[in-house]
């Protein structure tokens, strides 16, 4: 796979990263975060896929931005298409890959990353025989209740023709047949100077919150529903988020099943907000609820980080996150019972026991620091870039150690 010798010594690899979407969905917020930290450690162009929010976000943080629009029916095709549409989605796909690989031959990259499900695969294709490397940024878990029969593909197959892996957590990382591949396991970072704010613990709690975008294994109905049986009359909900990927029916169902279990009067609806970390400061309660094991789950983090109670679902990134009953709590996937019972049993804290949940949150968001974070990602990057990226697997940590001693 690896068939050039890197940038000269000294210089800052060119590194391309391909971004399919537009939405801000959790993978983008996170690259942009961390992508505003590598101007030193690399000559970073983002491409994009389609025109739109992030696209402009990146090149309003003064990253190199390009945007090489997708046709239609590559960029419609869904993990649970039919065959039909699956067949004209992988036409339109190579046919994009095509298109891409005139300006990834332009851009003379040292490396290209993939960060999402599809374009790792245009990207891979795009790349054949133009002599840089190709790393896979993943950020979903590979696994067959998630993407059906073609996560034998990626998990299997795909790493055979690449040259690293980063994944978002251990758990999504134990998805993926890397074999001695060299995989960097790096959760997304948190800004954490946003969360500064001191917050009274002292009244009790009132607002629950469900932050993220709208789909059915991302929990949001199980997580009304825990809350309409919870029956805690003095609480109320705050469903923060929008379908980005076109799930429209699955958001409309939630405001009937609100209405439905009687407790539209004490629920918000407030769709897609793009700098939510206001309405996190008001949150006493937050709800991570997906039905799947979660990848990484930066909401979770984020929550922690504004002084949030969090009670998530388990296994997945948030089981790596949160210690039960010490700076958060866990409860299994779609058991909406025991979510029910947990938010019972945070609004029966007294304002001493929560203090004490929040503070150590509080300290576990730090660990997850952008800036520790973000730049051991970079400098992982720029090594893989170099061809000097160790085999095997490497944590984060063990990267932002030397990045403290500057
Ligand atoms: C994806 C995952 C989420 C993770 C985010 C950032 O959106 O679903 O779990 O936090 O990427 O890595």
């Amino acid at each position: 796979m690896i068939t050039t010798p890197g940038p000269r010594p000294g210089a800052r690899p060119r590194v391309g990263y391909l971004v399919h979407s537009a939405a801000p969905s959790g993978a983008e917020l996170a690259l942009l975060r961390a992508a505003r930290l590598w101007a030193d450690q690399m000559d970073l162009t983002l491409i994009f896929g389609s025109a739109g929010l992030m696209p402009a976000r990146f090149s309003d943080a003064g990253i190199q931005t390009l945007v090489e629009p997708m046709p239609g029916s590559a960029s419609a095709t869904r993990r649970q298409s039919g065959v039909l549409a699956t067949v004209t989605g992988v036409a339109s796909l190579l046919r994009y890959a095509l298109q891409l690989r005139r300006v990834l031959k332009q851009g003379k990259f040292d490396l290209v990353v993939a960060g999402s499900l599809k374009s790792v695969v245009y990207g891979r294709l795009a790349t054949v025989g133009l002599g840089c490397r190709f790393v896979w940024s993943c950020h979903d878990r590979i696994s067959s209740e998630y993407l059906g029969p073609i996560a034998h593909l990626y998990s299997r197959f795909l790493p055979r023709v690449i040259d690293g892996v980063v994944a978002n957590s251990r758990s999504t990382l134990e998805t993926i047949r890397i074999g001695s591949l060299p995989a960097l396991v790096c959760p997304p970072g948190v800004d954490v100077g946003n969360g500064a704010a001191a917050r009274s613990v002292e009244t009790s709690v009132r607002n629950v919150g469900i932050l993220g975008r709208l789909s059915p294994w991302k929990g949001q109905a199980e997580g009304i529903r825990a809350f309409a049986l919870a029956g805690q009359p003095d609480l109320r909900l705050h469903v923060v988020g929008g379908a980005l990927f076109g799930e429209t029916d699955y958001a409309a169902s939630l405001q009937d099943l609100a209405e439905e279990l009687a407790i539209s009067d004490c629920v918000t609806f407030y769709g897609h907000v793009d700098r939510p970390a206001e309405l996190l400061d008001s949150i006493d309660l937050l709800l991570h609820t997906s039905v799947m094991p979660e990848p990484f789950g930066s909401v979770v983090v984020e929550g922690m980080n504004h002084g949030c109670v969090v009670v998530a679902t388990s296994p997945g990134g948030p089981a790596e996150i949160i210690d039960d009953g010490q700076n958060g709590y866990l409860v299994p996937a779609g058991d909406v019972r025991a979510m029910a019972d947990a938010i019972r049993r945070v609004a029966s804290l007294t304002a001493a026991e929560r203090a004490a949940v929040v503070a150590a949150g509080r300290t576990t968001a730090k660990r997850f620091d952008n800036v520790l974070v973000g730049r051991s990602r970079g400098r992982w990057l720029a090594a893989m870039a170099r061809g000097v990226a160790p085999d095997g697997v490497v944590g984060w940590a063990e990267l932002s150690g030397q990045e403290t001693e500057k």
